[in-house]
């Protein structure tokens, strides 16, 4: 499974890619609203960057638009995908890039039927929100389910990117299902590294390491 940081914080995505497990990074207006950065600066950094996909969502809702400023953020590089709302205009925006050669991300799925007309426009990635669903009570994870076996049943080539992700559990279970790719929140990446017994037996180690002859 890929991983992908759901952030659009330089500084986040550094520490990220430090590590050497980031294969992506994911972003959505909120996420860039947060920096309190232009778009133009906060992109062309990011793109410095990070080699693999980048996900630069449009903001016009009209089909047009969509076609517009996902030809213009294309563009920037190689590594941009085009992030697309799952609404009507959405969808033949996205068969429309796709003819072209873009790369799409479909984001605010929350039904595998939405998933299914994602994965017939050709979208690269489909991206279900499982902690949205989750906070109104429904299982998102069952939605990733579906979907991994809806695609799985007629080939479909479109990723699974397992997004809204609230904590480790999520980014075990979308593992465990099958999914291409998560994206996960800065935090959450980082506490995937935690467990006290991994903090104990290594001070225990170091410990013993200091009681060996010859050793400071
Ligand atoms: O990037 C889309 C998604 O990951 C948003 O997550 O936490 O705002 O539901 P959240």
């Amino acid at each position: 499974m890929k991983f992908f940081v759901d952030t659009a914080d330089i500084d986040e995505i550094r520490k990220a890619l430090a590590w050497g497990i980031l294969d992506g990074v994911t972003t959505n207006p909120t996420l860039v609203a947060k920096t309190g950065r232009r778009f133009e600066d906060v992109r062309a950094e990011i793109l410095q960057l990070v080699a693999g996909p980048v996900s630069l969502e449009v903001t016009d809702m009209t089909l047009d638009g969509m076609l517009r400023q996902g030809r213009t953020l294309a563009q920037l590089g190689k590594q941009v995908v085009v992030k697309l709302p799952l609404t009507r205009e959405g969808i033949a925006a996205c068969k429309a890039l796709t003819d072209e050669g873009i790369k799409t991300n479909v984001t605010l799925c929350f039904t595998a039927n939405q998933a299914l007309l994602a994965a017939k426009a050709g979208a690269t990635y489909i991206s279900p929100f499982v902690g949205r669903l989750d906070d109104v009570s429904s299982d998102g994870m069952l939605v990733i389910a579906d979907i991994v076996q809806i695609y799985r049943n007629y080939g479909y080539q479109t990723n699974v990117l397992v997004a809204s992700v609230r904590h480790p559990v999520h980014v075990l279970q979308a593992a465990k299902l099958g999914a291409h790719v998560c994206t996960v929140p800065y935090k959450v990446l980082d506490q995937l590294f935690n467990h006290p017994l991994t903090d104990r037996g290594n001070e225990q180690f170091l410990k013993d390491w200091a009681k060996v002859p010859g050793q400071s």
